[in-house]
């Protein structure tokens, strides 16, 4: 039997299969009663969006889906956002998606009634309190793959479409008030995308336990978020329609992104420029480049990662973890190495620059340079 579960923690999310008809109920509860879905393109004709447009009409919240978002969302998917979101009156946002729908949908709320750009709410410092907190729309939050967290993320990832730098947008309050888990939303997940997101939580996961800050919590989240990558994730890959293998991976997503607040490190920070300039699928690309990662973070990491693998049932300690890992990314069909995602030699200067000025740099176990980063990428390649 997949869980059931109503949970508080880091917000309200009714967890469980069958629960987007719960919609409504999640609606009322953030106070929003002209909501406007946002989602991407992709997702906009699928039957479990218009399924989720007809529970919306039924309890008289109308059926209003902007669309316009790509992959990697960026500032002109924005602008239309904002704009559609006027244009109907709306007075709250349903983020219904992957990261991108999520993630724009976010933005979308926090940014409705702003005079400050959305550039400089960038994940600096305390650069969140330029917003005005007090225009900021409502959010119910309803993931359609398991992957980035960002239904219990206080963050949203946005392309600078111009410079092609992803760009960490954050602020406390676009925490979502409400998030629906519901794994038969992610049956119909390409199975690409399964793997890809899949590792995209793994990544958190792992690079939240490897970071060098002290956050215990994290720590704990972290490690059992990985336990149940290991015990699923090629399950759901396999069958589709395992409830019990989606759900798990639903979970192991949010705790990816709640143990996350104690940092990232590598993986994201290489991860987030090739995406922005090569517009390559953010989880895949974690996977890509997650083994180099490891290796050139041993000397900082060994010791919990041998702990990670002994609770995690890996034998062998690190290297029997990096064989885990190697063996995950093969049979999930993952590329081996940057070049098959298409980067070249000649770009690994931008990207090393891009790479040490990304926030998730600062918290890789191995102190980051410009030098260091560079071997680093090259090695992914
Ligand atoms: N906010 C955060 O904390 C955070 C964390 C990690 C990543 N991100 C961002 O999230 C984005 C990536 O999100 P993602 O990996 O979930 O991919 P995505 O949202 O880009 O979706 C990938 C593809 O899968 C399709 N899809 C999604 N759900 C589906 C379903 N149930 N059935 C069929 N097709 C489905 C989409 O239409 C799209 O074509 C990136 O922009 C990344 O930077 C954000
Ligand atoms: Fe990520």
């Amino acid at each position: 039997m997949p869980p059931i579960a109503n949970w508080s923690y880091p917000t309200a999310i009714r967890f469980g299969a069958g629960r987007i008809k719960e919609l409504p109920g999640a609606c009322a509860a953030a106070g929003i009663k002209r909501p406007l879905l946002v989602t991407d393109r992709g997702l906009a004709g699928l039957p479990i969006t218009q399924q989720t447009l007809d529970i919306m009409e039924r309890a008289g919240l109308g059926r209003v889906v902007f669309a316009d978002v790509d992959p990697n969302p960026n500032e002109k998917n924005l602008s239309a956002g904002i704009a559609a979101f006027e244009a109907g009156g709306h007075d709250g946002v349903i983020a219904f998606g992957g990261g991108s729908g999520l993630d724009l949908g976010k933005l979308i709320a926090l940014m409705a009634d702003q005079i400050v750009p959305v550039w400089e709410l960038e994940d600096i410092g305390d650069w969140w309190t330029r917003a005005d907190a007090g225009g900021i729309k409502p959010i119910v939050a309803v993931p359609t793959t398991a992957g980035t967290g960002s239904e219990v993320g206080r963050a949203g990832v946005l392309t600078n479409s111009e410079s092609e730098v992803k760009k960490i947008i954050f602020h406390p309050k676009i925490l979502p008030a409400q998030v629906i888990c519901d794994p038969e939303l992610t049956v119909g997940m390409p199975r690409a995308i399964t793997a890809g997101t899949g590792m995209d939580a793994f990544a958190h996961c792992l690079e939240a336990y490897c970071s060098p800050f002290y956050h215990p919590m994290s720590q704990g989240i972290a490690l059992e978020g990985m336990r149940l990558v290991k015990a699923n994730l090629l399950r759901a890959y396999k069958n589709g329609g395992d409830l019990e293998a989606r759900a798990e991976m639903m979970s192991a997503a949010a705790m990816g992104a709640v143990a996350f607040q104690k940092g990232l490190g590598a993986i994201h920070a290489i991860s987030h420029p090739v995406g922005a300039m090569y517009h390559t699928h953010h989880g895949t690309t974690n996977a890509v480049v997650m083994l180099p990662v490891l290796r050139f973070n041993r000397p900082a990491i060994e010791e919990p990662i041998e702990r990670a693998a002994a609770y995690m049932g890996i034998i062998g300690g690190f290297d029997g973890f990096c064989d885990f890992v190697a063996g995950l990314n093969a049979a999930l069909g993952i590329p081996k190495n940057l070049t098959e995602l298409g980067v070249t030699a000649p770009d690994i200067d931008r990207l090393a620059g891009m790479a040490i000025e990304d926030p998730s740099a600062g918290g890789n176990p191995v102190a980051l340079n410009l030098d260091n980063i560079k071997t680093l990428i090259a090695l992914c390649l």
